[in-house]
């Protein structure tokens, strides 16, 4: 059956932010593609960048032995390379070309048949964009954001969420011993899931999310409450793209190339300052940032990237091209890759989620 397969030799590429559990998938992709199938695989080093430089290395049991549990991505990544989008100069002045075609010559003269993409919502742009131009290719969704659309779930999204809470737990003990007002951010972009999550696993007091615009002022009358009435300290989870009503998101920075170019970070000080004017207590503000995308995987994670390398694998083998794995209702199914290509999936604030986290008391900033 495999002889008949036109599938023989399938690449496989980390893109965007890495996270951990990217090597897990590596390994079950490896593992499959070798044990079920008997077809080999390619690594492509460096994201999409890999691709435009016709840089292909082999990757087999041998190699990839031992990385199932190690954090980051042995193939290395890129969140600022797209071949759709190549930044030149000419002349002194720079503009942007399209190099897919050429990416798609070398993926011909290297014999891949198919290509596994592992990467969030821009990478499966891109993915998406060379199943276009007829290449069988296949997405893995990964980005500790949690805001894939078409997928409940995604690779590091558990991982980034326990390291949080393990350090808002260190955070509950200092606070508390000083009485102050703990501000913690968090990484997710646009989406709340990790600030949400985080808050409450480690038991915070507020938790501010993109999709609930807050009012400082009433999270200050809630803090001055909660320490006459219940505590005497308190721990605030923002997340990274939390804005006031009627206000913006807090921009670090802006790289010029890369396919998302704003760098979201700094409501959390922002916060802490308003927050002790507006309360008189002492607050202090600590930015968790790349920590979340750091170190081994949770088991959960590992679990997940095994089960969406062998779904991968076994979707190109079965001839279900330009399609997504994606976790929902429970099990693994198949989407089609343009659901995940450039959109995101929010957290809904009516859910029942934020429903139990306001029946413990804990407050979003809007009431
Ligand atoms: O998408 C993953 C993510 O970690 C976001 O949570 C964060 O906003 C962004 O990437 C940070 O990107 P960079 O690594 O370029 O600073």
């Amino acid at each position: 059956m495999t002889s008949q397969n036109p599938i023989k030799k399938i690449a496989l590429v980390t893109g965007g932010g890495d996270c951990p559990g990217l090597n897990s998938a590596i390994r079950a992709v490896v593992q499959t593609a070798i044990l079920e199938y008997g077809i080999s695989v390619v690594g492509i080093p460096n994201g999409f960048k890999g691709i435009l430089e016709n840089q292909f290395v082999p990757l087999d049991l041998s190699n990839t032995t031992g990385i199932f549990s190690k954090g980051g991505t042995v193939l290395g990544s890129s969140n600022v390379d797209s071949p759709f989008r190549v930044p030149v100069t000419k002349d002194g002045k720079k503009s942007y070309e399209d190099h897919s075609d050429k990416c798609m010559e070398h993926f011909k003269s290297a014999g891949i048949d198919a290509l596994i993409v592992v990467g969030g919502d821009g990478t499966q742009t891109m993915a998406h964009g060379f199943a276009k131009k007829g290449l069988k290719v296949v997405g893995i969704p990964k980005t500790i954001d949690n805001d894939l659309n078409g997928t409940e779930l995604t690779i590091g999204f558990f991982t980034a969420v326990s390291t949080a809470v393990e350090a808002l737990d260190k955070l509950h003990t200092t606070a508390e011993s000083h009485h102050r007002v703990m501000v913690v951010e968090v990484m997710g972009r646009n989406a709340g899931w990790i600030a949400l999550f985080a808050g409450l696993g480690g038991d915070a007091d507020v938790i501010l999310i993109p999709e609930i615009p807050f009012e400082l002022e009433k999270v200050a009358a809630f803090l001055k409450d909660t320490h006459h009435t219940r505590k005497k300290y308190s721990i605030v989870v923002v997340a990274e793209g939390a804005k006031p009503v009627g206000g913006k998101v807090t921009v670090q920075r802006v790289i010029e190339d890369s396919p998302e170019p704003t760098r979201l970070g700094g409501i959390g000080h922002q916060v802490a300052i308003e927050l002790e004017n507006l309360t008189g207590r002492e607050c202090r503000a600590i930015v968790l940032g790349h920590l979340l995308r750091g170190g081994s995987p949770v088991g959960f994670d590992r679990i997940l990237a095994s089960r969406f390398g062998v779904a991968a694998v076994k979707a190109l083998m079965d001839g279900h091209y330009d399609s997504m794995v994606a976790y929902r209702n429970d099990s693994v199914e198949l989407v089609p890759l343009e659901t995940g290509a450039g959109k995101n999936r929010f957290v809904n604030p009516e859910s029942l989620f934020l429903e139990g986290a306001r029946n413990r008391g804990i407050h979003f900033g809007d009431s």
